[in-house]
């Protein structure tokens, strides 16, 4: 097998999609490692995961930066320094610059907790439910500059339950993301080695 890119997660809060890459990239022939976690919160949960992991972790901390610039460009270098050749974002809620976003065109991933083009922004469920939507889920796409833009690279989908609130919905979708995540990677990366995700759930894109 070629060498395994090195993934960069970024992550803002809890991280558990960022631990559901770290966990599939144990499998040897998943076709990456990820070499970084990098928070912008210093408080951040998911740094500890990734630390218990054995996993390099990296904080820069928007608050100290007085602009988007010079706050990403932080960010860049800890990229570059760690040699990182894809950034999966995970959670991570900060905009980035049209500047950033072209630093890695083509190589950073997001996860949304809707099926795009719906419920882009926040409170994805809660809205996905005030719709009276039927089917609801989450998406892995392209980062472009627009928020929860870019092209699609996968879906999965569930059927909403009768009377189920945002709290279960979220719960249900939160699962179906971290099956999503890593087999949408894995695709990107090396698609002749693609597996079938099954289940009730519909995942589409594999
Ligand atoms: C996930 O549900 C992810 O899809 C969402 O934030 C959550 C992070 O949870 N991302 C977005 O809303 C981005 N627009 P995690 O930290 O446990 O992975």
């Amino acid at each position: 097998m070629s060498r395994r890119k090195r993934v960069a997660a970024l992550i803002s809060g809890r991280g558990s999609n960022m631990a559901a890459l770290i966990e599939a990239a144990r499998a040897a022939d998943f076709p990456a490692e990820i070499a970084l976690v990098l928070s912008n919160r210093p408080g951040a949960g998911g740094l500890e995961t990734a630390a218990a992991a054995g996993v390099a972790t990296a904080v820069v901390d928007h608050r100290a930066y007085p602009d988007r610039e010079s706050f990403e460009r932080a960010m860049q270098a800890e990229l570059t320094r760690a040699a990182i050749d894809i950034v999966c974002l995970a959670g991570f809620m900060r905009l980035l610059s049209p500047w950033f976003v072209q630093c890695w065109e083509g190589r950073m991933l997001n996860i949304h907790p809707a099926l795009l083009p719906a419920f882009k922004g926040l409170h994805t469920h809660e809205r996905a439910l005030a719709a009276g939507v039927r089917i609801h889920g989450c998406t892995v796409h392209l980062v472009t500059p627009g928020m929860d833009e870019g092209p699609i690279l996968a879906q999965a989908a569930l059927a909403v339950a009768p009377g189920e609130n945002a709290e279960a919905l979220g719960a249900r979708v939160l699962a179906l993301e971290h099956r999503l995540y890593p087999a949408a990677l894995r695709r990107f990366i090396a698609p002749q080695t693609a597996q079938a995700l099954q289940g009730d759930p519909i995942f589409a894109g594999l």
